[in-house]
């Protein structure tokens, strides 16, 4: 069985840098036409002049013939200006202002620390219709890592959604059924990006036989329900909810690990294990809207016009991929996915 899909975009995604970018890459841009590039580069991608460069460096990186478009992302600090996000929108390359609660994850130590300290830029992205793309989660250690999700909703999410009604926000990587739900009942103006891990696994999946790393990400998977909620909005055919791999490529060496880097890097199996997923909920019909449709619209940018061909056809990722000195391990390594990217 063969399946054709408008081509689709990856609405969050880490591309890393130098030999990593190199390496990762062409996965991504074999199947998808854009992707929203996210700045947790070390440093991270404070300004637009940065966020141009980087811009080059992926453009100087594809495969040759590729028409792959990223789309930029700054990272907000405490102290981002006005004038920045100004700068961001007149550049016409940059998509939105990602929002790392400091310390939250890979790269977030310029994080914000206070949310309130950032009320100018955010009033600005709101006037210039910059999308604000927000990592969940609230970094207190006294609170619950699995409850992380909820408590960020309830002490920040919320008053910002309210006290920025034009604002665009975009809950990255929702994982449980308290975003899910906020996100439903919001106003206009808010989505979710939806992962396939956490679609796929629950934590259980975090010690299955053993530790393993490799289905380490952050947000940590949750428990059995709330995957539930996750997946069954994916397939729900809700314009809110769209298509985001966070596919986050760490080598072996830093994921296998006494302190293990948080990420899953499914870059290589990217649309194929989506359509695993919608097919298993019986909803394949709703998998192009999710992947192609609701993204560009929900950012205002037009839909892609090619197509890509899957095919119901069983494979297995390998082991790793090399890279350099070092390799890396992809989502579902040595494992059968059920649908193949017909290449062109
Ligand atoms: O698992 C994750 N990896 N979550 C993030 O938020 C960041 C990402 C990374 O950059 O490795
Ligand atoms: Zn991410």
């Amino acid at each position: 069985m063969r399946l054709t899909l408008r081509r689709p975009d990856d609405w969050h995604l880490h591309l890393r840098d130098g030999e990593l970018l190199r390496a990762v890459l062409p996965y991504t841009a074999a199947r998808f036409a854009r992707a929203i590039v996210m700045p947790n580069l070390s440093p991270p991608v404070t300004t637009t002049a940065a966020a141009l460069a980087y811009r080059d460096r992926i453009l100087a990186a594809l495969p040759a013939g590729s028409d792959f478009q990223p789309l930029m992302t700054l990272y907000l600090t405490d102290n981002t200006p006005p004038e920045e996000i100004r700068r961001a929108r007149d550049s016409g390359a940059i998509a939105g202002v990602k929002l790392y609660p400091a310390g939250a994850t890979t790269n977030s130590d310029s994080g914000v620390t206070d949310i309130w300290r950032c009320e100018a830029a955010l009033a600005a992205m709101e006037e210039a219709g910059m999308v604000l793309q927000v990592h969940g989660e609230v970094t207190h250690a006294e609170v619950d890592v699995f409850h992380r999700e909820r408590v960020f909703i309830e002490n920040i999410l919320a008053p910002v959604v309210e006290r920025f009604p034009r604002l665009k926000v975009i809950l990255e990587h929702v994982t449980t059924a308290d975003g899910v739900d906020f996100v439903r009942g919001a106003r206009d103006g808010v989505a979710a990006t939806i992962t396939p891990q956490h679609m796929m696994l629950n934590r259980n999946a975090l010690f299955a036989g053993g530790l393993r790393p490799h289905h380490y990400c952050l947000p940590v998977l949750k428990a059995e329900r709330h995957r539930q909620a996750v997946l069954d909005a994916a397939v729900s055919g809700s314009a809110r909810f769209f298509l985001g791999t966070d596919s986050a490529p760490h080598t072996r060496g830093s994921k296998e690990s006494s302190c293990g880097c948080a990420g899953i890097y499914s870059a290589p199996v990217g649309i194929e294990i989506y359509a695993e997923l919608f097919e298993q909920a019986g909803a394949l019909d709703r998998l192009e809207a999710f992947a192609s449709e609701f993204g560009p619209r929900f950012y205002g940018l037009p839909l892609n016009e090619d197509r890509i061909v899957l095919e119901r056809r069983p494979w297995q990722p390998p082991a790793e991929y090399r890279v350099g000195a070092d390799t890396l391990v992809p989502f579902r390594a040595g494992e059968t996915v059920s649908w193949s990217l017909v290449s062109a």
